[in-house]
């Protein structure tokens, strides 16, 4: 019989004919590694993230020594800080001015920025000072990102690599396969066939193999229950071992080729890989052993793991009066249910268990690009504008660059969106990119420029304007036809507009066609952290404006936000945004967000910042769906191993049928260019 895994994935008892100890995990097991399966209670997962990234990248730009603190200025604020520098308690809620009191010697290098009139962006002195003319660029770092994420495809097999880049400085890595392909190798008596040909056959023991070398790893202590005994290592031991290789491997070769240091978790899925890579920073290391996770997980608060802060997590602590795992797994699964809901209750019951099938995506999931500014003072002019729609233009047109596909046609947007915002309130607009011409930045500057003027000629106050965003969305991949979901229920928009009576290439106004779709089909349509923008505005008696692209653009969450939610290609000019209110020395008054006690410099700002936490909290809601809806035949057998006699196969479907495949949310629209 097969043994699924149970709570904390090791039953201890021996298993298989008396007096030959088998291995807990079967040759079904051992199969479903080479092909990934995410239910695989020997699946090898990575995260790895480089250490204060940004700062890392100008270090190697400037040839900074690795012991002199530095840190990545943005206007009056840091938003990197290495960690020499943060030995002296500089973080990156200091000021430039409180972090050279700490540290004098501190190197504070100012971020490239895009100038007013200037069409590439550039290292500039005056920087600092030029808030009003100029805009962050962070394409040194995404330059930097895809020259690392190079250097760890290129140290990988070619055919047994599942890369996802998670974010501008992070990447997930299912070792699954690879890690398989190592083990036949090492121990060729694995690739016998299973007795009576029968794969929920319990594998032999791992024979040669009594003490597994960890070297400098920092290995999780085991759960109490398996500590007290003299367990030998089995299977899931000896691949995340091997795991662990691959990853120090990598990682040296990240640090001598390009002189990165980066710090890396590896356990079974993402969730407990990513808790992983922040347990021990920098350039370090994490194993989290299955038979570990209880014990490294009873070490978080909950509201520490990723998605469980926020609302969530206020909710869950307040349901159940605590912020502790451990107090929580006492917790039978139809209470959580009850609280918060099936799928979240059942969410939530994984996940301080450590269990995460969500998939490790090798595609790029690119929804949508913004270039941004927000103005201070404000402008007036359509002339100032149109400096800044170039930049938005030029900006973009990089990124899709960079991003690859775009010269050769292989993927472009299809649609073009302008948000400007005009006292309190914010219009936009959105239009489709023509399909007939080549994508260069003069055709996105030339439909910014006609998006704009149409607000222009309709809208009787426009001025002064105090933000203006720019993004592109709707991708589309030209060279199979393969869209996805959004790109289609765009493409619905578009029809839409067309049956509207609109040719193509005008303006629409989507409000009208949002407003003639039926309700259901709306909430799927608007569906999704961005949509959430829109009838926000709506909200506000403004009403222009469904898709926004917004959504996926929030990487830089005000704080200590390591999850770089959102894309990290469109995610800088938010972050921008809310970095500039939090450190801006303009006079600081008492709109204090009342979740993350950032202070914003205005009612309007502290309101767009709330927007934020509500549309990442739409997002992490979205997310923690995906999650369930992936591991929802997992949950159950789960629930089964609870109770300690319990057994249930292990044969859970990979797949759940005609479900589109789903991505982290979070975590797959960020992209390593
Ligand atoms: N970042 C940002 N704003 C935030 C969070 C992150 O601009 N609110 C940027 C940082 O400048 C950082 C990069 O995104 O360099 C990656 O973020 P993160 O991994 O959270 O921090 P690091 O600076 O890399 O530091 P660590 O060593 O802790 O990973
Ligand atoms: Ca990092
Ligand atoms: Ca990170």
């Amino acid at each position: 019989m097969s043994s699924s895994p149970p709570r904390f994935f090791r039953d201890s008892s021996p298993a298989g004919a008396p007096g030959r100890k088998r291995s807990q995990f079967t040759y079904r097991h051992l199969s479903q590694m080479a092909s990934y399966s995410n239910t695989c209670p020997l699946r090898v997962v990575a995260h790895l993230d480089l250490d204060a990234f940004y700062a890392q990248c100008e270090m190697v730009r400037l040839g900074t020594p690795p012991d002199k603190p530095l840190a990545v200025q943005q206007w009056q604020g840091l938003i990197a800080i290495n960690y020499p520098a943060r030995s002296f308690g500089i973080g990156r809620h200091c000021t430039v001015t409180e972090a050279k009191k700490l540290c004098p010697d501190l190197i504070s290098q100012h971020v490239a920025t895009w100038r007013e009139g200037d069409d590439k962006w550039a290292y500039r002195p005056d920087a600092a000072e030029h808030v009003v003319t100029d805009k962050v660029s962070l394409d040194p770092y995404r330059l930097e990102s895809r020259r690392i994420m190079a250097v760890i495809k290129a140290h990988l097999p070619p055919s047994l690599q599942k890369v996802e880049k998670a974010s501008i400085d992070e990447v997930f890595m299912d070792l699954s396969a690879q890690c398989h392909s190592i083990l036949l190798e090492r121990y060729p008596e694995l690739a016998n066939p299973p007795p009576y040909d029968d794969p929920t056959e319990q594998l032999p023991m791992p024979s040669s193999v009594s003490a597994l070398d960890w070297q400098a790893d920092t290995l999780v202590d085991l759960d109490d229950e398996h500590a007290s005994e003299l367990t030998d290592p089995d299977w899931d031991d000896v691949a995340i071992l091997i795991g662990s290789e691959i990853v120090r491997d990598v990682r040296a070769a990240v640090k001598n080729e390009l002189r990165y240091t980066c710090s890396a978790g590896i356990a079974r899925n993402k969730l407990l890989s990513k808790l992983g890579s922040a347990y021990k920073k920098p350039n370090q290391q994490t194993v989290v052993r299955g038979r570990a996770i209880g014990k490294f997980l009873s070490g978080f608060k909950f509201t520490k793991i990723r998605n469980l802060g926020g609302k969530l997590g206020e909710e869950v602590t307040r349901a159940f009066n605590t912020e502790e795992v451990g107090d929580l797994l006492s917790v039978p699964v139809e209470q959580l249910k009850l609280k918060l809901g099936d799928d979240t209750g059942r969410w939530v019951f994984n996940t301080i268990r450590g269990i995460d099938n969500s998939e490790v995506n090798s595609r790029t999931q690119i929804k949508s690009m913004l270039s941004a500014k927000s103005f201070r003072p404000s402008i007036n002019t359509l002339e100032q504008a149109t400096k800044w729609l170039r930049i938005f233009a030029a900006d973009i047109f990089s990124r899709l660059v960079e991003e690859g596909g775009v010269l050769e046609n292989k993927r472009r947007p299809r649609t073009m969106n302008l948000h400007f915002r005009h006292g309190t309130q914010t219009r936009s607009r959105q239009g489709p990119i023509p399909s007939g011409r080549p994508l260069d930045e003069e055709a996105l500057f030339d439909l910014a420029k006609a998006i704009f003027g149409q607000i222009v000629s309709l809208e009787s106050q426009v001025w002064p304007c105090s933000n203006i965003s720019l993004s592109v969305g709707g991708f589309e991949d030209g060279i199979t036809g393969n869209m996805g979901i959004d790109a289609f229920l765009l493409r619905g928009d578009e029809a839409h507009a067309m049956r509207a009576g609109r040719p193509q290439a005008t303006v629409g106004d989507a409000t009208v066609g949002d407003e003639e779709r039926p309700a259901e089909k709306r909430r799927r349509i608007d569906g999704g952290i961005q949509r959430f923008f829109a009838r926000k505005e709506t909200s506000h008696g403004v009403s222009h404006g469904v898709s926004n692209g917004l959504g996926s653009d929030h990487a830089a969450a005000p704080g200590k936000e390591g999850d770089m939610l959102g894309s990290s290609v469109v995610s800088e000019s938010r972050g921008e945004a809310y970095r500039h209110h939090a450190h801006h020395e303009a006079p600081i008054t008492a709109d204090v967000c009342s979740r993350c006690n950032v202070s914003l410099e205005s009612p309007e700002a502290l309101q767009n910042h709330q927007d934020w936490h509500f549309a990442k909290d739409l997002q992490d809601a979205e997310e923690r769906v995906n999650s369930t809806l992936a591991s929802r035949e997992t949950a159950a057998a789960a629930a089964a191993a609870a109770a300690p006699s319990s057994r249930t196969s292990a044969a859970a479907p990979r797949k759940r049928p005609g479900r589109p495949k789903k991505t982290e949310r979070g975590q797959s629209k960020l992209n390593f260019g």
